[in-house]
C-alpha cells in the first residue's frame, strides 16, 4: 500500500500530515513566493498543493494572479477547513480535487508543484509529469520546488531528504541533470533554476 493510499484510510494521520507539510510551506513560502515572478503566469494551479499555504503566500506575493489548489477529495476537505485560502484570497482562488496520475485540470498557464515529485520514483513521475504536460498550455510552464541534489559532493538538506524520501515513499531527490532528463521524458523543456532563500529551487519547465 502506498503512503497516500494509507493516509487516505487514516483521516487522524491525513491530518497531522497535511499539518507537517503546511509548518513546512509556512516557513518557506514567503521566500518561495518572493524568489519568483509567479504573477507573470496570471493563473497558477498548485497541484497536490495540500492544505493551501504555499498558494496563500503566492497570491498574497503577487496581487493580480489566480489561482487553483488541486489535491485529492480528503485533503481539499481539511483546505476548506484551514481556510488559508478564504478572506481577501477568496474571490482570486478556487479548489479542484485531481488525482494527478488520471488527469490535471486545464484552465491555468502555470502549473506549480512543491514537494510532489520528490514523492515518486522515476517512473511514477514521468507518469504525473504527462498529465501536467496535457494541462500545460502551449504558452504556460511546469513549476516545480525541491530540495535538489548538488552535483559536487557537498552537504545539503536534499541528501538527508534522499534517505528520508527512499524510506517514507520510495521517492527520491535528484541534480538538476536529473531533472532535466526526468522533464524531457514528459513532454517538457527545463527553462531556469530560481533559488530561494531556503534550500529550496524553482524549477521552471516548457512544454518541449
Ligand atoms: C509531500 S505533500 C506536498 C504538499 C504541498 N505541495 C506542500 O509542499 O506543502 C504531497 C501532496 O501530494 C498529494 N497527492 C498524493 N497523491 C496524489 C494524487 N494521486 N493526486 C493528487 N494529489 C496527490 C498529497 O495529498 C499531498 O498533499
Amino acid at each position: 500500500m502506498s503512503e497516500w493510499e494509507y493516509l487516505r484510510q487514516h483521516p487522524e494521520l491525513a491530518r497531522t500530515f497535511d499539518d507537517a507539510m503546511t509548518s513546512n510551506s509556512d516557513l518557506t513560502g514567503a521566500t518561495i513566493a518572493a524568489a519568483y515572478d509567479f504573477g507573470a503566469w496570471e493563473s497558477i494551479m498548485d497541484v497536490g498543493g495540500g492544505n493551501g499555504i504555499l498558494l496563500s503566500h503566492v497570491l498574497k506575493a503577487h496581487k493580480k494572479l489566480r489561482g487553483v489548489l488541486a489535491d485529492q477529495p480528503h485533503v481539499l476537505e481539511r483546505a476548506r477547513q484551514r481556510g488559508f485560502l478564504g478572506g481577501e484570497l477568496a474571490a482570486r482562488t478556487s479548489i479542484q480535487e485531481c488525482d494527478f496520475f488520471r488527469e490535471i485540470p486545464s484552465g491555468c498557464r502555470g502549473y506549480l508543484m512543491k514537494s510532489v515529485i520528490h514523492d515518486w520514483d522515476d517512473e511514477k513521475a514521468r507518469e504525473i509529469l504527462v498529465q501536467c504536460r496535457r494541462a500545460v498550455p502551449a504558452n504556460g510552464a511546469l513549476l516545480l520546488v525541491e530540495w535538489g541534489l548538488s552535483e559536487a559532493n557537498l552537504p545539503s538538506t536534499g541528501k538527508l531528504m534522499d534517505l528520508v524520501m527512499l524510506v517514507l515513499t520510495g521517492g527520491k531527490e535528484r541534480t538538476i541533470e536529473e531533472y532535466r532528463a526526468l522533464l524531457a521524458s514528459g513532454g517538457f523543456q527545463l527553462q531556469k533554476v530560481t533559488p530561494t532563500a531556503s534550500e529550496y529551487a524553482i524549477i521552471e519547465a516548457i512544454p518541449a
